[in-house]
């Protein structure tokens, strides 16, 4: 059996993959694009397996898709393929709009001819795995209750803006043309592998490098954070169990306002990696002027995927963090690689 995974020389599509070849024997074709964000370095364990068939490419490339989806017969397309970033949105939403919502439109339809034209069984079998986030339900008051799925649709980023609208057509697909899609809405993820323009990767590669650890406002905005692999967990948990047309909300009740979120990767830091000098890497942070728009806060109400499809972290926000920062102090080349790249132009002008 194979599946096609997009977007999976990205942060969460790669550890996915990773994942999955240590748990499964299915073959995974890995359709990106290696945009900025792309990075092949981080499935370099892969190489000389025969189960990962990378393939550079545009999901909204529908000649490729459909001859990929044609060669390969996938029983599942998981769609992690976007621009990802607010700030870039903030700054250019051109691909966003592009890759986000014109892709996953061209990519729908390819995959809609694919599964048309399947023998019932596969047809039945079949699933479209859409990933979304929970940006696009907008932003929370201090004292509102957690994003359930019954959340209205507010977003207020191009990025949101952009991932709702993919969100829209998914389901428009499965409602208009019966597609079998699932789609799950994450709070913010953390881990190995997370590109260092977001927050947390961006705050260790600071501190190590002894610059500025840039907070936007008051540092006071909340986010609810999920270990990478978690998230990973719940994908495989939807995909294997999910109800056609649903969508489940992903997050591990971990809400943290950003500057606990930094205090705690400079107190991590300052105990693995202490300054020659034995002062603490928070005297680098530096208050900035806050991103226009900034959400104020998100939580997500993950009880759906819990009661319907048994699902659970395994890990809490301190574990979490810990391998984080642990992985980032054992992997410098992967940063340094990576920062050497387009990467280092785009934040060089962002923080001029
Ligand atoms: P990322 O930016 O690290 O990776 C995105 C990947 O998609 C890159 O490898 C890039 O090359 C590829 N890509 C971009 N445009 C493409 C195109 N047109 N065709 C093919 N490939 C293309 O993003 P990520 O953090 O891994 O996020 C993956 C998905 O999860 C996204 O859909 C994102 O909206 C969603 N999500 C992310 C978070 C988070 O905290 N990072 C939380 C919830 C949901
Ligand atoms: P980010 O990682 O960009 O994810 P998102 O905007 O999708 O939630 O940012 C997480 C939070 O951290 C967000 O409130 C913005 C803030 N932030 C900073 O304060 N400083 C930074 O340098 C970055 C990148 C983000």
């Amino acid at each position: 059996m194979t599946i096609l995974v997009t977007g999976a020389a990205g942060f969460i599509g790669a550890n996915f993959v990773l994942d999955w070849l240590a748990l499964s024997q299915e073959t995974v074709i890995n359709l990106d694009k290696l945009t900025y964000a792309g990075n092949l370095e981080t499935l370099s364990s892969l190489q000389g397996d025969a189960r990962h068939i990378f393939v550079q490419g545009d999901i909204g490339d529908a000649e490729l898709v459909s001859r990929l989806l044609a060669e390969h017969q996938p029983r599942a397309v998981l769609n992690f393929a976007a621009e990802s970033h607010v700030d870039r949105s903030i700054h250019g939403p051109g691909d966003f709009i592009e890759t986000n919502i014109v892709g996953t439109f061209r990519l729908l339809e390819s995959v809609r001819g694919y599964w048309s034209a399947l023998p019932e069984q596969e047809k039945s079998a079949f699933r479209f795995l859409h990933v979304s986030t929970d940006e696009v339900y907008g932003s929370l008051s201090k004292d509102d209750p957690a994003f359930a799925e019954t959340n209205r649709y507010e977003p207020n980023s191009p990025y949101s803006a952009s991932k709702a609208a993919s969100d829209h057509l998914v389901r428009a697909w499965h409602h208009t043309y019966g597609l079998p899609v699932l789609t799950t809405n994450c709070s913010n993820n953390y881990g190995p592998y997370h590109f260092p323009e977001k927050l947390i990767p961006l705050m260790i590669v600071n501190a190590l490098a002894g610059k500025p650890l840039p907070v936007y406002g008051d540092g006071m905005q909340i986010r609810d954070w999920l270990y990478v692999k978690d998230h990973c967990s719940a994908i495989r948990r939807v995909l294997e169990a999910g109800r056609l047309g649903e969508t489940y909300n992903v997050g591990g009740w971990n809400e943290k306002p950003n500057i606990e979120i930094v205090n705690t990767v400079c107190k991590l830091l300052d105990e693995l990696r202490p300054k020659a000098d034995g002062s603490s890497y928070a005297t680098q942070i530096t208050y900035v002027t806050d991103r226009p728009g900034h959400d104020r806060r998100y939580a997500i109400d993950a009880r759906k995927l819990e009661a319907e499809l048994g699902w659970k972290p395994a890990e809490t926000f301190e574990s979490g963090i810990r391998k984080t920062v642990e992985w980032y102090l054992a992997n410098p080349q992967w940063v340094s690689n990576v920062q050497s790249g387009a990467y280092r132009d785009w934040v060089s002008k962002q923080y001029a």
